[in-house]
């Protein structure tokens, strides 16, 4: 038996960023078009300063038209709406994202809905919910995106195989298993209220973990050859003990990689892995939006 062939998510995420500049400055020179992406920050959640950052900066490396608002944590509710009101209204924005989570005083979901659909580049309104679930052109969350983009790049046809998605968020687990229902897989969604979770999953050809428990799957719930995406981010303390101490922290998936990678086909590695495919489908729902607004199909490169 050997080791599992490791996912490199980044070099994936850095490739797919090159197409969509490729493509950018092709439907600027061509069609006139320069895609627009408006982040909206309310608050100053340092994880979320880093996101919104990070989201800017490769949407701008890409070419894009890219537009911050940074809003203090007292904004009202109904200030932010008057903003999305205006972002829904401007030509040269084509994606709208409300960085999550918000102060407590404002109702994400009222925010959310407020959004326009088709410039809804997170995927979040239930109107693209809906879409996808009944298999019309949606916007698609970019974490499940980025996932079957990495599968089928590792399996190729997917047709018939049998995949678990651990896990039932609406942001990850619900739209991943329409996604891979929609790729013809046969799709099982486990969760904390699953009767023997380990023997489902040992079922699996592909195994997606989005619980958000640190190394839950274990070695032994995996099928040998299956390929397993960890889409877990969880920060736990250092394994070394004096560091630990010192409160020094390290990041693991919701797979205990080590274990798995002995037994699975090919794995995605956390930090690595899934993690930067999902900013690289932020930008290209950017595109998507884009080119659905003109009624231009989706540019070559991103095929
Ligand atoms: N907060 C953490 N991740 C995300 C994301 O993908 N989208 C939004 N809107 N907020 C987030």
């Amino acid at each position: 038996m050997s080791e599992a062939r490791i996912i490199d998510g980044k070099a994936f995420a850095a490739d797919l960023r090159g197409r969509i500049g490729v493509a950018v400055h092709r439907l600027k020179t061509e069609k006139g078009l320069v895609p627009g992406l408006a982040v909206v920050i309310v608050g100053e959640d340092p994880a979320s300063q880093l996101y919104v950052k990070n989201k800017g900066e490769q949407s701008r490396m890409a070419g894009l038209h890219s537009v911050t608002h940074t809003l203090p944590a007292e904004t009202t509710q109904e200030q932010l709406l008057r903003l999305v009101n205006q972002l829904n209204h401007d030509p040269a924005i084509h994606g709208i994202l409300v960085q999550l989570p918000l102060p407590k005083h404002i109702d994400s979901n009222a925010v959310l809905a407020a959004i326009d659909p088709d410039k809804d580049v997170d995927g979040f309104h239930i109107v693209n919910a809906g879409r996808l679930a009944v298999g019309l052109p949606a916007l698609v969350p970019c974490t499940p995106l980025g996932c079957l983009m990495l599968l089928k790049d590792v399996i190729g046809e997917l047709r018939g195989l049998h995949a678990v998605v651990v896990g039932r968020s609406n942001i990850v687990g619900k739209p991943m298993a329409q996604l891979l229902l929609q790729a013809d897989c046969t799709v099982t969604v486990a969760h904390s209220r699953t009767v023997d979770i380990a023997e489902t999953c040992r079922d699996a050809d592909i195994l997606i973990a989005a619980v958000g428990r640190p190394e839950m799957v274990r070695g032994d719930w995996i099928k040998e050859g299956a390929v397993v995406i960890d889409v877990g981010i969880n920060r736990v303390p250092s394994a070394d003990p004096e560091k630990a101490a010192q409160g020094k922290t390290r990041v693991v998936g919701d797979v205990a990689f080590e274990e798995a990678k002995a037994v699975a086909g090919a794995i995605t590695p956390v930090p690595g892995g899934v993690g930067p495919m999902t900013i690289a489908c932020l930008l290209l729902n950017t595109v998507t939006a884009a080119c659905r607004s003109r009624g231009l199909p989706l540019p070559e490169e991103l095929v």
